[in-house]
């Protein structure tokens, strides 16, 4: 069932993005060879693999052709096509399986699943009819957040919810897709916790990162977490718990609401994170390197931190500013993803520091203004 991938083999990645540009380059390393299916020519992964299939994610002739030619396939996000992938997985070695992807396209499921695994999530309803959502406001009362059950990122899909007034536009949300209800929960702070585990069932947790969201889009990742002791070790716990309970093989991405003393899971995402980018230069061993690692059957390395870091992320409209303050910071490590256009608010790279002065570090980056 589970095999060891080789240096000179082959991996395959669906989905072209920042993601997997970051994972092929950590697998190129080791000497592997890439493939990847992105429905664009030059997408930031298609620029460094060996091999590019161009077609869109559920196109079941591509995805054949990307496991003619791979050795072992993963994915770079969850929104790929589920019957698909199990479609794949009958003639090619898809060691993550296709029941993560199952679990973690759907709010609806994914929350289930968490608290099947023993973990708090925010009190939800599931909204599939106005019904629902009026019983779900009775229930929860208000402030809620609205969520569509599938799709959403960087806050797209989401309204708030603090009164009667913001019924309306609710409701045309809820008759056209499924959503879940949440309670908005008064967190002092949001963690991430990225658990890595192989089919031996050898895991380890990378260092929580602390993630500050500007317009519901990741801005900063601080590490290790301005948090307590205890929350750290409920967070290790509860990741534990829920790749336990997944049969986790890859990459698990935990999303946590820090309230006092008490931890809620937030959401999850089965790939290497956005707010774990940090570890490319401030750990042994990268959430990319030890993705390829779990899924390629190597034994796992145990993290370790270097130093504190911060992670920021360069939105289009950062990037040009970014770029003109470069000379001045040799202590930026720059990493850009190939995008050609620098639409506003997307994602076109980061930057991370290594600081033994925490505050001093965040003080300097809003003095450059560039986020301001
Ligand atoms: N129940 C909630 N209570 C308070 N804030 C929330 C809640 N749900 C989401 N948020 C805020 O919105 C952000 C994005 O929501 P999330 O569910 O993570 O969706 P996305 O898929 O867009 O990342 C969260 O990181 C958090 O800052
Ligand atoms: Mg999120």
């Amino acid at each position: 069932m589970s095999k060891v991938i080789y240096p000179g083999q082959t991996i395959g990645i669906i989905g072209g993005g920042q993601l997997g540009r970051m994972m092929a380059l950590a697998a190129k390393e080791a000497g592997f060879r890439v493939a990847v299916l992105d429905p664009a020519m030059d997408s930031p992964c298609g620029q460094v693999a060996d091999i590019r299939i161009v077609a869109g994610y559920e196109d079941q002739e591509a995805l054949a052709e990307l496991a003619e030619v791979s050795d072992v396939i993963t994915y770079e996000f969850e929104n790929i096509d589920y019957a698909g992938l199990k479609k794949v997985m009958e003639y090619a070695y898809v060691p993550q399986g296709a029941e993560l992807i199952r679990i973690t396209q759907d709010r609806r499921i994914e929350k289930t699943e968490i608290e099947k695994a023993g973990v708090p999530v925010a009190p939800f309803t599931i909204v599939e009819t106005v019904e629902d959502l009026h019983r779900g406001i009775e229930q929860l009362g208000y402030p809620v957040i609205l969520k569509t059950a599938r799709g959403g990122y960087d806050g797209k899909g989401q309204l708030k919810l603090t009164s009667e007034e913001d019924l309306h536009e609710a409701q045309k949300i809820v008759e056209s897709v499924p959503c879940v209800l949440e309670k908005i929960i008064p967190f002092t702070t949001e963690i991430s916790t990225i658990i890595h585990r192989n089919a031996a069932g050898e895991s380890y947790i990378l260092p929580i990162a602390e993630n500050i969201h500007v317009n519901h889009i990741l801005h900063q990742s601080i590490v290790p977490a301005r948090v307590t002791n205890a929350i750290e070790k409920k967070a290790e716990l509860a990741a534990k718990a829920i790749a336990e309970h997944l049969d986790l093989i890859g990459t698990l991405a935990v999303e946590m609401f820090v309230v006092e003393e008490d931890l809620i899971i937030n959401e999850l995402a089965p790939r290497p994170h956005n707010s774990g980018h940090y570890s490319i230069e401030a750990c042994n061993v990268s959430q990319f390197h030890q993705h390829i690692r779990a899924i390629c059957g190597w034994p796992l390395r145990k993290p370790r931190l270097w130093e504190s870091s911060v992670m920021v992320n360069l939105l289009g409209q950062h990037v040009v500013p970014a770029t003109n303050q470069l000379a001045k910071h040799p202590e930026w490590s720059l990493h850009l993803y190939g995008k050609h256009e620098a639409k506003e608010n997307r994602k076109m790279g980061h930057i991370t520091i290594m600081t033994d002065d925490m505050e001093r570090t965040l003080f300097e980056l809003e003095e450059t203004t560039i986020w301001s």
